[in-house]
């Protein structure tokens, strides 16, 4: 089974690798795997990569939701590592935003734009991105714990997020025997900059928020449970079970 790469080391992309969880997680997996980061702007100046880069082979790419090029530009850089011997087998779809949208301010273009981007994106990569994976990888996406509760002020961005739990157990289907899908729903992990990390956590069972380790471990997890396909893992602390 072409499971590794050429150097014996797992390679994954992370779609939206560059900053706060997807940053976390690159910087966690380098350890242990080659890399191939996204971001929506040219790499320049960021030098934890060049630290990275010193024991893994770190590949960063632009790929941008917004661009009208976004499909074609996906399809040629993969063919390209692909070329270059990269063997795919891990993909974690990272990219979104998280905007407070409250009744009252919605239009069809704050619409789209949060769909786009939130829905739309993840939908193009998984589809860009099965074709290069190999057997037995695994293709992970990031949701939100608003699947179960959705955030009042953030209805936009909690459909788009259940827009995606209907992608994890379809394209799960799809894509077996040769690929698996899993979907994390995330509590709190990073906040938000101006909320209340406290308030936040006293909304746990397990009062705290987490911590980019817990969806590191839960990666690392999904990736290494080759009977686990389809399903959507909650990580939040049991936010959701709290009735408040
Ligand atoms: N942080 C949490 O506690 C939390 C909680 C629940 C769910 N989540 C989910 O976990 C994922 C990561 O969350 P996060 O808080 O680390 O990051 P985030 O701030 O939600 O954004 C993730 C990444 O999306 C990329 N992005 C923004 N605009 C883009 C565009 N036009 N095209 C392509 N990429 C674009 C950004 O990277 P560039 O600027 O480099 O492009 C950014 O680093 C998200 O899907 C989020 O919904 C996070």
């Amino acid at each position: 089974m072409e499971r590794i790469s050429r150097n014996e080391r797992a390679c994954w992309v992370l779609v939206g690798g560059r900053q706060r969880l997807g940053r976390a997680l690159a910087e966690n997996l380098a350890r242990d795997h080659d890399l191939v980061l996204t971001s929506s702007r040219p790499w320049d100046g960021e030098t934890w990569v060049n630290d990275l880069s010193k024991t893994a082979r770190i590949r960063t790419l632009v790929w941008n939701a917004e661009s009208p090029e976004l499909n074609s530009r996906m399809m040629a850089d993969l063919e390209s590592l692909k070329a270059e011997g990269w063997a795919i087998s891990g993909a974690v779809l990272l990219a979104g935003t998280f905007p407070e949208h409250p009744l009252g301010t919605w239009t069809p273009d704050l619409l789209e734009a949060t769909w786009r981007l939130n829905l739309g994106f993840p939908f193009l990569c998984a589809q860009t991105l099965a074709p290069h994976l190999v057997e037995g990888a695994c293709l992970q996406i990031l949701l939100d714990t608003s699947i179960h509760r959705p955030w009042l002020k953030r209805l936009p961005y909690s459909a788009a997020k259940a827009g995606l739990a209907a992608l994890i157990p379809g394209l799960a289907q799809l894509l077996a025997p040769k690929v698996r899908v899993v979907g994390h729903a995330l509590g709190v992990l990073l906040p938000a900059e101006g909320s209340d990390g406290a308030f936040l956590a006293e909304r746990t069972l397990l009062k705290r928020i987490g911590e980019p380790a817990d969806l590191a471990r839960a990666v690392r997890y999904a990736a290494d449970s080759p009977f686990l396909t389809g399903e959507i893992l909650t990580l939040d602390g049991g936010r959701r079970w709290v009735d408040r």
